[in-house]
């Protein structure tokens, strides 16, 4: 029988459990080298019992290791798991996650299968090489609105040891800006231009729910609302950021505004502890500056004890081509990852100040 190495607790129950699907995420070792005949076998008769219990998923087979993600009714799932845990075709199955979904990541997918180049070279650290071909085949894939695809190679790469947030900074936010590149050439359209970052945007939200952890045990979660700047029509970097600290244990809120006064409007309805407004992470939106810098001083005004930590962010400030001064926000994010660390820090820093009956700034 598989011995199964570790298996994470569940996650809390949710409000209707009934209405959620089962979500496990494992990784084993295949024994011996099953051919691209056996393999095609046991997909084609996993791919048969899932239609019948309506299980959806990903299998990726790679030197001799197997990561499969399945998510379906928790009491198919348990069905089909307890059939996959004692399979003698693999062995060290180690369970990465295992969690409830309100949704479905591979809706259409009875079992999407990934095979990779068969020569067995031991899981070595993710290179810069490595990571360099792995943007340029998120931007592939993106192109081709590929997004449980790509969804399924990321989480490859947390089951090589990076962690979700560096897959997000280094292969999804970089792919980002490439994609931006190919517009400023003239490559792609302003359409596919939008549609390849929705499907990045996808694809980051299957790693997240494929590798979340039960949330952070805490008796206060700070609360932020991630938004993009108003009007600004690509939504990447708050929707990724969003996940980046929903894993941190924040109580992350989505908006996407049009205008200054529905995001004010959301800000009082939610009274976070934090803002972060994202302009494009894919173009530089250098004209976007003054706009951004109103909304900003609008945020403010709406909180007149001075209580709000605001964040901005976008290729721009990622490019180094503008600061947080230039629009009146206390942290411009460099990237994604190392925003959860910087808006906290900021978080932290108001709470001491404020417990302090001082209201003095950090230098940024
Ligand atoms: C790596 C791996 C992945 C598998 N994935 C699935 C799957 O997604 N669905 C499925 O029904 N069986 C899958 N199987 C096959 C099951 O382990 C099992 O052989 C099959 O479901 C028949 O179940 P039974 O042996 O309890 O009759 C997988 C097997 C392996 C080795």
């Amino acid at each position: 029988m598989a011995e199964v190495l570790a298996a994470p607790r569940d996650g809390p129950l949710l409000e209707d459990p009934r209405t959620w699907l089962g979500t496990l995420t494992y990784r084993s070792e295949a024994c011996g080298r099953p051919s691209p005949a056996a393999l095609r076998e046991l997909v084609a008769q996993a791919r048969v019992r899932n239609r019948r219990l309506g299980i959806t998923g990903m299998l990726l087979f790679e030197d001799g290791r197997f990561l499969q993600v399945l998510e379906g009714p928790p009491e198919s799932l348990d069905a089909v798991w307890s059939s996959i845990a004692r399979d003698p075709r693999h062995r060290r199955i180690e369970v990465l996650n295992r969690s409830l979904l309100p949704v479905r990541i591979y809706a259409g997918w009875d079992m999407q299968f990934f095979a990779r180049s068969g020569h067995s070279r031991p899981a070595a650290p993710v290179g810069e090489r490595e990571l360099a071909a792995e943007q340029a085949e998120a931007v592939r894939l993106a192109r081709r609105d590929a997004a449980e695809e790509l969804a399924g190679r990321l989480i490859a790469l947390v089951g090589q040891g990076l962690a979700p947030a560096e897959v997000v900074g280094r292969v999804l936010e970089p792919a980002a800006r490439a994609l931006g590149d190919l517009w400023l050439r003239d490559e792609v359209t302003d359409l596919e231009l939008t549609i390849a970052l929705g499907t990045l945007q996808r694809a980051g939200h299957g790693l997240h729910l494929a590798s979340a952890r039960p949330p952070v045990d805490r008796t206060h979660r700070p609360c932020i609302l991630l938004a993009s700047a108003p009007g600004e029509p690509h939504l990447t970097g708050p929707a990724l950021l969003a996940d980046l600290f929903d894993e941190a244990g924040w109580d992350a809120a989505l908006c996407f505004p049009q205008t200054d006064d529905e995001l004010v409007g959301e800000l009082l309805a939610l009274q976070p502890e934090a803002l972060d407004i994202g302009l494009s992470e894919a173009m530089p939106r250098a004209r976007a500056l003054g706009p951004l810098a109103e909304t900003v001083r609008r945020c403010r005004a709406a909180w007149p004890d001075d209580g709000l930590v605001v964040s901005v962010g976008g290729r721009l400030f990622a490019e180094g081509r503008a600061h947080a001064a230039d629009v009146g926000a206390d942290v411009a994010r460099r990237g994604l990852t190392g925003a959860v660390d910087e808006v906290a820090r900021r978080v932290e820093h108001h709470r001491l100040v404020c417990a302090c009956g001082r209201q003095r700034r950090l230098p940024i």
